[in-house]
């Protein structure tokens, strides 16, 4: 932890606790941009990111915010080259595998969401692991989407409602907003109240499309290995300024 890091290990005063987002939700951009501008390969840019991600995870326990997902993969990013894939699934793996002792003796309750069946066979064990051995764990709720897409996740969900209907368990006039979030990968995790996307991208890309309905949404200029606490106390300061209406006057 840097100097200035240290200084933040507590809720900086300016912030009211009682008005925290209960949950964060972050795109961790700008790692290629990042490296390129350190005169490095992109994937050195991922490697930094990972640290960046897990101070954010420290400091959602120092400050009290009780939940923290982070956007790792997207199904999108099967289209980058193959080289920066490996990467980014070993990372996690190495990075899963390093640092669980650690989660567990915070109480971090680790969760992946995503299509996990296109994982490498030794990442998807590992999220298995990391996943059962935290489970009763009531810390942070940390929840990684991995392969993850807004869109696939609501059509998987169709699918699960209509074969039931199907079936004839439920009945079409029984599907409502409660049923329909029990199919997300989502289940049981509350909504995200900020979303966090670093680099100046202004775009949701496919992140918990559902669950994101009345999210506020934070821009940074900051790539994300350059993200600290003190963006994410900036980010915290224009949240408590919102006036968040949820549709109402
Ligand atoms: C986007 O930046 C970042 C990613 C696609 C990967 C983010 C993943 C990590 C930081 C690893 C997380 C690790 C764990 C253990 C969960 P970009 O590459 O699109 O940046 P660019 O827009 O500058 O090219």
């Amino acid at each position: 932890m840097t100097a200035k890091q240290s200084l933040l290990s507590k809720l900086p005063p300016d912030l009211d606790r009682h008005r925290l987002p209960k949950h964060v939700a972050v795109i961790m951009d700008g790692n290629g941009r990042w490296a390129n501008r350190q005169g490095l390969a992109r994937i050195m840019g991922h490697g930094q990111g990972a640290d960046s991600l897990k101070d954010l995870l420290r400091c959602c326990q120092d400050w009290g915010i009780p939940a923290l997902t982070a956007y790792a993969f997207s199904t999108e990013n099967w289209q980058r080259p193959l080289e920066e894939v490996e990467f980014l699934m070993t990372l996690i793996e190495r990075v899963l595998r390093r640092e669980l002792a650690q989660m567990q003796e915070e109480n971090v309750k680790i969760r992946f969401v995503g299509d996990l069946s296109q994982l490498p066979l030794s990442l998807q064990e590992e999220i298995e692991r990391s996943m059962r051995e935290t489970q009763d764990n009531r810390g942070v709720q940390f929840t990684v989407a991995t392969n993850y897409g807004g869109r696939q996740e609501i059509l998987q969900a169709c699918r699960a409602i209509a074969a039931q209907v199907k079936q004839g368990k439920i009945d079409v006039d029984g599907i409502d907003e409660q049923l329909f979030e029990k199919q997300l990968y989502t289940a049981g995790i509350p909504h995200p109240d900020l979303l966090i996307r670093t680099s100046g991208e202004m775009r949701i890309s496919n992140f918990l499309l559902w669950q994101m309905a009345y999210a506020e949404i934070y821009v940074t200029n900051t790539t994300w290995p350059d993200f600290t606490r003190e963006d994410f106390h900036q980010a915290l300061i224009a949240y408590q300024q919102r006036d968040r209406r949820f549709g109402k006057i």
